[in-house]
């Protein structure tokens, strides 16, 4: 009877263990992201300016644990390489970090929006880069599935669906969308004299991207832990 009460917790213990051990595999976690924002654009092609650049700012990884941690989806505004060759010669490399963090968080929404959906909105659209309505102003018209979109520098339109699931969706865009942050003077410092306040030029960016939080890895240390109470109380009964 005992060694029946035994070989019952044995195989109870077994199933636990191997079934937590299972667990941070098969649960979506920062390093094996159900989405890889580089990948799709790769597998689509004629985005390589773009993923270079999502690669130096880490602008990809944030984009993957947001995904993992909202329920809000994403959109992706995804300006091809035709884009960014028609810039002026040298832009992309006369920005410092911050001002190509700030570029692509200019591009992401932080809710998912359907194509049809874009009348939806309200002008200006919020972007990750934030709300600035002079500076970082990004206004959508839309009629059907003609979305157009202008930033006070840039007018477009929406290109195309690159990419779409249920969470995030991906459209192509034939200019970047530049903000007029980038090209207006930072506005003067409270200064005692106005006229030395008109002399500033200095441009910086001081938008930071926001942090996904771990709540996933969280409810995954959560969840082993129940399973571990569960077999203590089993045990306890068997015994
Ligand atoms: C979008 O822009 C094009 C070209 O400027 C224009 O013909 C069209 O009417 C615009 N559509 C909407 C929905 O604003
Ligand atoms: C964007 O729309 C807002 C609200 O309609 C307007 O005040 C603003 O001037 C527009 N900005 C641009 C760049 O079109
Ligand atoms: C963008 O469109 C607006 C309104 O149609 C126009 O006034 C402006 O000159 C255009 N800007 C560019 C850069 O084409």
């Amino acid at each position: 009877m005992v060694i029946m009460k035994l070989l019952l917790l044995l195989v109870f213990f077994y199933s636990v263990l191997t079934a937590s051990a299972q667990s941070p595999a098969t649960a979506p976690s920062p390093s094996s992201a159900p989405t890889d924002i580089i990948r799709i654009l790769k597998k689509a092609g004629g985005f390589a300016t773009l993923i270079r650049l999502l690669k130096t700012t880490q602008v990809y990884t944030q984009i993957d644990s947001q995904l993992l941690n909202s329920n809000n989806g994403m959109t992706f505004f995804a300006p091809t390489d035709n884009a960014f060759a028609s810039l002026k010669p040298g832009f992309l490399n006369s920005l410092n970090d911050q001002q190509k963090n700030e570029l692509l968080q200019f591009h992401l929404l932080p809710t998912f929006v359907a194509i049809s959906n874009f009348d939806t909105l309200s002008n200006p659209v919020r972007t990750q880069a934030g709300d600035d309505a002079e500076r970082l102003a990004l206004n959508v018209t839309s009629y059907g599935n003609q979305v157009n979109m202008t930033t006070g520098i840039v007018n477009t339109t929406v290109g195309g669906t690159v990419y779409s699931d249920n969470q995030l969706v991906v459209y192509q865009l034939d200019q970047v969308l530049l903000p007029r942050d980038f090209f207006v003077p930072k506005p003067p410092p409270p200064a005692p004299s106005p006229a030395k306040a008109k002399t500033s030029k200095k441009k910086s960016a001081d938008v930071l991207a926001p942090q996904a939080d771990d709540s996933a890895a969280l409810s995954l240390k959560q969840r082993n832990g129940v399973l571990v109470i569960i077999a203590v109380a089993a045990a306890a009964f068997l015994l």
